[in-house]
C-alpha cells in the first residue's frame, strides 16, 4: 500500500533519501549537520531550502574520483557540475574546490560561476539559442568550450570569434538517437526535439565540416546528453558508442577530435519506490569500457572524457523545510485523504506539477507518533495541481505549526522556482559542522516591488 508509506527515517546512507548528515536527535527533531530544523526555521523562516554542504561535496568528490580512476589509463576525465540543477556562488566555489568544472547554459549561470572566481577555462557553455552577449562573454573569458547546437550557430560563433581575433574552442552537440530517462520532456536525444544536431540526418557531420573550414573555430569535442533521472547504466554505454563512432568517422575525414563529453542525467532516489542509484563508479566504468573498445578497434588515441552531472550531486543534499498550515480531510473514490497545506508549493518545487514527480515528506520538528494517515501535501497557490507530495503516510497527530521536511529537492527546485501568486522564493540555507548560514537569501516582497516601475 504505497499510499500510506511513511517517509523512511534518515539513515545517513548515501544510497538513501536523506542527506548523509541528516538524522533524528534523541528528542525526535530532525537535524542536518548538527543543526536542528527548529533553529533553522526560527532563524531563517519557512519555507527554506536546507543544503548539507558536506553531503554535496562528498557527491561531487565521488564523481571526480570515480572518473579519475576509470580513465587513469586512458586520457583522463573532467567533471562539469551542471549548474542548471542549482547554482550559486558558494556552490560554484565548492565544486571548484572539489576539482570539478562548471557547466552553464545561460548568461546568468555563466556570470554566477565567474563571480565566484571560477576561471573561464573551467566553465563550459550550452544553449540551443545562445545570445550574442552570451557568446561574447564566453569568448572574452576564455571559456573551456562552447557547445554548438545548430548550423547557424557555427557561422555566428565563427564570426564573433574572428571579430575578436580569437579561436573559439567548440564542441558539437550530437543527437545520436539514444534516449533514456524519466518524463518525456526530459528525454533529449531522440530526433524530434530542439536540442543537438542529428547524426542520422547528417546535420552533425555538416556542422563538423563547416567548423573545420573556419580558422576562428577549433573543433575540440563531441557532446551527447541523453536525458535526465536515468537510473540504469546501459543508455550511457550505448550513447558513448554512438558518439565514439562519429569520432571515428571524423578521423576518416582527417578531422581530429581530442575530447568527448557524455553529458549528465544520472538519476537519484526520490522515494522508496525508486531503486537506489548505481554508484558513480559503475557509470564511469560503463563509459570507460566504451572508450577502451573504441581505442582498441580504431587505434585512435583515447579522447579526454567529460561528464556533466547535476541532479546526482545536488538533489539528495537538499531538503525543503515547510510549516504545516491548514489540514483538511476529504473523501475520494479511493477512500479518505488528508490534505496537508504548507507555506510554499509549486513556486519552490514545480516538478510534481510539471512531471508528476514523486517525493516523500516527514514531520521534522518532533518525533512522529500517530499512525500514518493517507495524506497529500499541497502548496498555497491558486492551482489544484499545486502538489508538493502526491501520496505519503503522515502521522495522524500532525498539526498546524509542525515543520515538514521534503527530501531530495536540491535539483531543479530553487532553479525552476517562480513568483507565481507573487510569492517570494525561499532562501537556501547551507549547513555544515553545526553552523547554518544563508548562501542565497530569501526573496522579499520588496524585491518584487522593486521591479514594478509602472
Ligand atoms: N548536461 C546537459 C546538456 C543537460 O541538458 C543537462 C540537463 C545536464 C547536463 C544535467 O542533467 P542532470 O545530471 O541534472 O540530470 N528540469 C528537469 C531536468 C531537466 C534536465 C535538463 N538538462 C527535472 O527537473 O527533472
Amino acid at each position: 500500500m504505497r499510499e500510506i508509506t511513511p517517509a523512511p527515517e534518515p539513515t545517513g546512507d548515501v544510497q538513501g533519501i536523506w542527506s548523509v548528515n541528516t538524522r533524528r536527535t534523541d528528542s525526535g527533531e530532525l537535524e542536518v549537520a548538527g543543526v536542528g530544523v527548529r533553529d533553522i526555521a526560527a532563524k531563517f523562516g519557512t519555507p527554506s531550502y536546507v543544503l548539507d554542504e558536506d553531503d554535496m561535496r562528498q557527491r561531487a568528490r565521488a564523481w571526480k574520483s570515480a572518473m579519475d580512476d576509470a580513465f587513469a589509463n586512458l586520457a583522463g576525465a573532467e567533471v562539469f557540475y551542471a549548474g542548471k540543477a542549482f547554482l550559486s556562488k558558494a556552490v560554484s566555489r565548492w565544486m571548484s574546490e572539489e576539482g570539478l568544472n562548471i557547466d552553464t547554459a545561460s548568461e546568468g549561470e555563466l556570470r554566477t560561476a565567474l563571480a565566484a572566481g571560477v576561471p573561464g577555462n573551467r566553465i563550459g557553455l550550452h544553449g540551443n539559442n545562445k545570445s550574442v552577449t552570451e557568446i561574447e562573454l564566453a569568448l572574452d573569458e576564455g571559456i573551456a568550450h562552447i557547445v554548438i547546437d545548430s548550423l547557424p550557430e557555427v557561422e555566428q560563433v565563427a564570426a564573433l570569434a574572428a571579430a575578436r581575433g580569437v579561436c573559439a574552442p567548440v564542441y558539437v552537440r550530437l543527437t545520436t538517437g539514444v534516449h533514456a530517462g524519466g518524463h518525456d520532456f526530459i528525454q533529449t536525444a531522440h530526433e524530434d526535439q530542439k536540442f543537438g544536431l542529428s547524426v542520422n540526418s547528417g546535420a552533425a557531420q555538416d556542422a563538423m565540416k563547416a567548423i573545420a573550414s573556419h580558422s576562428s573555430l577549433k573543433l575540440l569535442g563531441l557532446h551527447s546528453h541523453i536525458g535526465s533521472q536515468i537510473l540504469s547504466t546501459e543508455g550511457f554505454g550505448e550513447a558513448a558508442k554512438a558518439v565514439l563512432a562519429v569520432r571515428q568517422w571524423a578521423a576518416g575525414q582527417g578531422i581530429d577530435i581530442p575530447e568527448v563529453d557524455l553529458g549528465g542525467g544520472y538519476g537519484v532516489r526520490y522515494t522508496e519506490a525508486d531503486a537506489p542509484a548505481p554508484p558513480p563508479a559503475e557509470f564511469a566504468e560503463v563509459l570507460a569500457c566504451a572508450v577502451r573498445e573504441h581505442v582498441a578497434e580504431t587505434g585512435l588515441p583515447a579522447p579526454l572524457i567529460s561528464i556533466e552531472p547535476g541532479r546526482s550531486i545536488v538533489a539528495p543534499a537538499m531538503l525543503t523545510l515547510y510549516r504545516v498550515g491548514t489540514i483538511k480531510d476529504v473523501h475520494t473514490d479511493t477512500g479518505p485523504r488528508r490534505y496537508m497545506s504548507v507555506d510554499g508549493g509549486m513556486s519552490d518545487n514545480l516538478r510534481p506539477a510539471l512531471y508528476g514527480a514523486q517525493y516523500t515528506a516527514a514531520v521534522a520538528s518532533r518525533a512522529p507518533e500517530g499512525e500514518p494517515v493517507r495524506s497529500r501535501v499541497v502548496g498555497k497557490h491558486c492551482e489544484s495541481g499545486d502538489i508538493v507530495v502526491h501520496a505519503v503516510g503522515l502521522p495522524t497527530d500532525t498539526v498546524a505549526g509542525d515543520l515538514l521536511a521534503v527530501p531530495v529537492t536540491g535539483a531543479y527546485g530553487r532553479s525552476m522556482g517562480s513568483n507565481y501568486n507573487m510569492i517570494s522564493r525561499p532562501g537556501v540555507v547551507a549547513v555544515r559542522d553545526g553552523r547554518a548560514y544563508e548562501i542565497l537569501r530569501r526573496e522579499t516582497i520588496d524585491d518584487q516591488l522593486a521591479l514594478d516601475v509602472g
